[in-house]
């Protein structure tokens, strides 16, 4: 049988209250009932139902002041508006507001089954994917964020925090590290999920195609703008815009975007309307945006707006506890893909999994990992399988690697081989463990891994 829906109907008109009851019940859900738009609310607020059927015009507050509210209470909740004949006007500007739909009373009641049904598995559908949701991440997965490094589990900590808030979050790091995959977690984990959620790469575009790509713009705005169109920011509405590359905004867009997210309204290219939007913005870049900044490429008011949460992202080489997992993860999956009964890796090859430096990061092991298993003739993965060409400390052409670059990859190697141990670390290394601290504070690590013991 399918799952009941919790369901609340709200009319001052006990007649439609109590046929709106008798016929949900009937479907088989728990309905709940409230004869004022107070009374409403406060059931939205402790129940959280996933339907509110509301009447249009009640004393007090009405079904449009209902619905404001509920939406910052409870976005999840769905409203059906009930109107009579002639507030139609009232009721479709209740759908702009964001009601899902209206139905006409007297009640047909075959199209208000039908509306009410669609609605009815619509939500259905969602709390089936949440209770989904919460199954995986009972097992130890989070939104295919894999995580065992102790920074990679403070990065799921952050967007389980983030994602419940509207805040701007800024996602750095260099590429291949994860990026999107976090933006789309924080999407997928807020109440924005069953919105949707649109990327736009900021470096895929020529300023003027990006302009209209982000703004939409009139028919006839420029040459070959043949007709109207909506920008991302529109078709984000109430979900999130994933802004990619953020490092590679004209200054013409930044200026823009600077006004969207403080006035939250913009006009399309070629237009005059203001158009409001609710849209998440999360943005990312693999850029250093504080030089950009200094050397006068990026605003500094924009990357205050954009920041307002920040999520560092750190290179595959400095949580090299994340790779064995990682591995296997991949390895799972390409194996299925291609259907090939590889099941593990050498040990060399996990041992050259280890200590390679990934410059392209996780994406660079994924590659590696897809490739292995196509070439694989075996049911482990060999170390000959795996990328030939740049082993450790070769991912920099000798030549222009400088010393403290070299420098820096061997404390690390040194710290990583001492499992984190700064002691036994410094004493491999000849040097006191005050010079250890200093020289990795001086290698611009934000924080240091945690200290196995101290003695
Ligand atoms: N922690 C992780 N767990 C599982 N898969 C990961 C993880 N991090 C990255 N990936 C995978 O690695 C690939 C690259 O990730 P993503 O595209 O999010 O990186 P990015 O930082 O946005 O890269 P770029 O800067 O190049 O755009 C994707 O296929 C993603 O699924
Ligand atoms: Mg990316």
């Amino acid at each position: 049988m399918k799952s009941p829906l919790k369901i609340l109907v709200v009319d001052d008109e006990p007649i439609v209250r109590e046929s709106l009851r008798d016929w949900l019940e009937n479907a088989g859900h728990r309905v709940l009932v409230a004869d004022n738009g107070m009374r409403a609310l406060e059931l939205i607020r402790q129940e959280e139902p996933r339907v509110a059927i509301v009447d249009l015009v009640m004393p007090g507050m009405d079904g449009i002041a209902l619905l404001k509210q509920a939406k910052e209470v409870c976005p999840e909740t769905e409203i059906i508006i009930i109107t009579a004949y002639g507030t139609i006007p009232t009721a479709i500007s209740a759908v702009r507001e964001g009601a899902y739909d209206y139905i006409e009373k007297p009640f047909c009641p075959e199209k208000a089954e039908i509306l009410i049904e669609k609605l009815v598995e619509r939500q259905r559908l969602v709390e089936e994917n949440i209770s989904l949701h919460h199954m995986l991440q009972e097992r130890g997965q989070f939104e295919n964020i894999i995580a065992r490094s102790s920074k990679m589990r403070q990065v799921v900590e952050v967007i389980k925090v983030v994602a419940k808030s509207n805040a701007t979050v800024l996602i750095t790091g260099p590429s291949g590290t994860g990026k999107e995959l976090v933006a789309r977690a924080i999407h997928a984990q807020s109440r924005r999920r069953t919105r949707p959620f649109v990327a736009v790469s900021c470096a895929a575009l020529p300023e003027s195609l990006l302009e209209s790509e982000l703004f939409g713009h009139e028919k006839g705005a420029f040459t070959g703008a043949h007709s109207q169109r909506r920008g991302k920011f529109e078709v984000a509405h109430r979900g999130t815009l994933f802004l990619d590359e953020i490092g590679e905004m004209s200054a013409n867009i930044q200026i823009h975007m600077l006004r969207v997210l403080e006035e939250r309204e913009f006009t399309r290219v070629g237009g005059n309307d203001l158009i409001k939007v609710d849209v998440r913005v999360i943005s990312a870049t693999n850029k250093d945006i504080k030089a950009a900044i200094a050397a006068g490429q990026f605003r500094e008011d924009l990357f205050y707006r954009l920041n307002v949460v920040s999520i560092d992202l750190p290179p595959l080489c400095e949580r090299r506890e994340d790779i064995p997992i990682l591995a296997h993860h991949f390895l799972k999956r390409f194996a299925l893909e291609n259907q090939k009964e590889v099941r593990d890796f050498t040990p060399e090859a996990m041992d050259f999994m280890m200590s390679y430096d990934w410059p392209g990061n996780v994406r660079e092991l994924e590659n590696a990992i897809e490739r292995a298993v196509i070439l694989s003739t075996d049911s482990c993965i060999q170390r000959c399988e795996l990328p030939q060409d740049r082993r450790v400390g070769e991912s920099w052409p000798r030549q222009t690697q400088s010393l403290r670059e070299m420098e820096r990859q061997h404390v690390f190697n040194v710290l990583s081989q001492c499992e984190c141990n700064y002691s036994k670390a410094a004493r491999t290394l000849g040097i006191s463990r005050a010079t250890l601290y200093n020289k990795i504070k001086s290698y611009g690590q934000p924080e240091r891994p945690a200290e196995k013991s101290v003695e």
